[in-house]
């Protein structure tokens, strides 16, 4: 056994070397270099709890034959992998990143662990990212995420990252879901992230996040989505914050520790159909103008002390509180 594991080893070291160098030189990766990528990721899987990767990637088997793997059809290189939902416990190898032409890497959904290797930077080709789910305990987002500039979709759904988000990003330009909800981050919203006039839909639900909001994510017409709910997001909004939002679907702000007053320009988010604000610190009346919004399904203003609102209003109690 023990033989075994050294021998195991030495040949997983060998495939990092002549791995890193075929990546050097793009030429050299083949469908050959992308086997062993997926064959060190099975290596590093602990738990299969169905037997899912023992029985189907079988090294004697084309890769274009294993459940979970798509490749292209003009060059027949591995551009998806999906293996979520499968309940598997592992690591992720570095030669993972030495799959150039991939463009979907999901591993939702499963109990890995561990350290996102660096060499994962180097799958520039990328469009969607999730990671959801998982157990990447008291690891942080690393930067290099930044350096993933073709990605549209990045989703770090209950993953335990902590930390705080990182600046980079904001290099992101062509991503349009960024999922970061219940982790344990903390810090402020960067605010390179509302430099990403791509973006759709920003969810940071159930973090620690703090600091104010900032103002500049209101020239944002693409934006679609915004949830910040149970966060301790502090500050006011300037009267003019949603004047250039006008996509808007979604605003959901509450549970944090807002303040002072809604601003009428709300009534500019014409698309606007949830708008949940409550349990903050919010003050004074609340603007005529919401009548305006004539697309709005749910309104949840309770817990403030807004006027007209009790302060004990419940949110179901909200409609016969106004
Ligand atoms: C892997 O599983 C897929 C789907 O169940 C099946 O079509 C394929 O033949 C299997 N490949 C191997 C090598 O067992
Ligand atoms: C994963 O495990 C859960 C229980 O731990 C089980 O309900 C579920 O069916 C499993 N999923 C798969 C794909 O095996
Ligand atoms: C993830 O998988 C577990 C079983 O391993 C299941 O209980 C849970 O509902 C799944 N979560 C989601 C969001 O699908
Ligand atoms: C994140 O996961 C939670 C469940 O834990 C779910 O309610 C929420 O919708 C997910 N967010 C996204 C954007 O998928
Ligand atoms: C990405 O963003 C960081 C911080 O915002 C910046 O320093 C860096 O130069 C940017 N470019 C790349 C390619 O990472
Ligand atoms: C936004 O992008 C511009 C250039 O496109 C850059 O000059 C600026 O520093 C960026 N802002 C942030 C907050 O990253
Ligand atoms: C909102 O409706 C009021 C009438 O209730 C109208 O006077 C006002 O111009 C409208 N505002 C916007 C921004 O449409």
């Amino acid at each position: 056994m023990e033989k075994y594991r050294s021998l195991c080893i030495l040949f997983i070291a060998l495939t990092v070397q002549f791995s890193t160098f075929s990546y050097v030189s793009a030429k050299r990766t083949n469908i050959f270099t992308d086997q062993q990528a997926l064959l060190a990721l099975k290596a590093h899987i602990t738990h299969d709890p169905t037997n899912f990767l023992a029985s189907n990637w079988s090294a004697s088997t084309s890769i274009r034959e294993w459940s979970g793997i798509t490749c292209g059809a003009r060059h027949r290189r591995v551009t998806a992998l999906d293996i979520s939902y499968l309940n598997l416990t592992g690591t992720i190898p570095p030669q993972l990143g030495n799959l150039p032409f991939l463009s979907i890497l999901s591993i939702r959904n499963n109990s890995f662990h561990g350290t996102l290797p660096d060499e994962l930077a180097q799958l520039r080709r990328l469009e969607c990212l999730d990671f959801s789910f998982n157990n990447f305990i008291n690891l942080e987002i690393p930067s290099w995420f930044g350096s993933l500039t073709k990605l549209r979709i990045l989703r770090l759904n209950e993953t335990t990252f902590s930390g705080t988000i990182p600046q980079s990003l904001g290099n992101l330009s062509s991503l349009q879901e960024l999922i970061l909800d219940y982790n344990e981050l903390s810090g402020s919203i960067p605010t390179s992230l509302f430099n990403i006039s791509s973006l759709q839909k920003l969810s940071i639900h159930g973090n620690q996040l703090s600091g104010s909001f900032p103002s500049i994510i209101f020239t944002m017409s693409s934006l679609i989505f915004i949830n910040l709910r149970h966060n301790g997001l502090s500050g006011g909004f300037s009267p003019t914050i949603f004047e250039y939002l006008p996509n808007l679907e979604v605003l959901a702000l509450d549970d944090n520790m807002f303040a002072g007053e809604i601003p009428s320009t709300l009534s500019k988010c014409r698309h606007l159909q949830v708008l949940s604000l409550s349990n903050n610190h919010l003050t004074g009346a609340i603007p005529k103008e919401i009548g305006n919004l004539t697309q709005l399904k749910s309104l949840f203003l309770g817990l403030n002390n807004l006027q007209g609102v009790g302060k004990s209003c419940t949110t179901e109690e909200l409609f016969t509180c106004i």
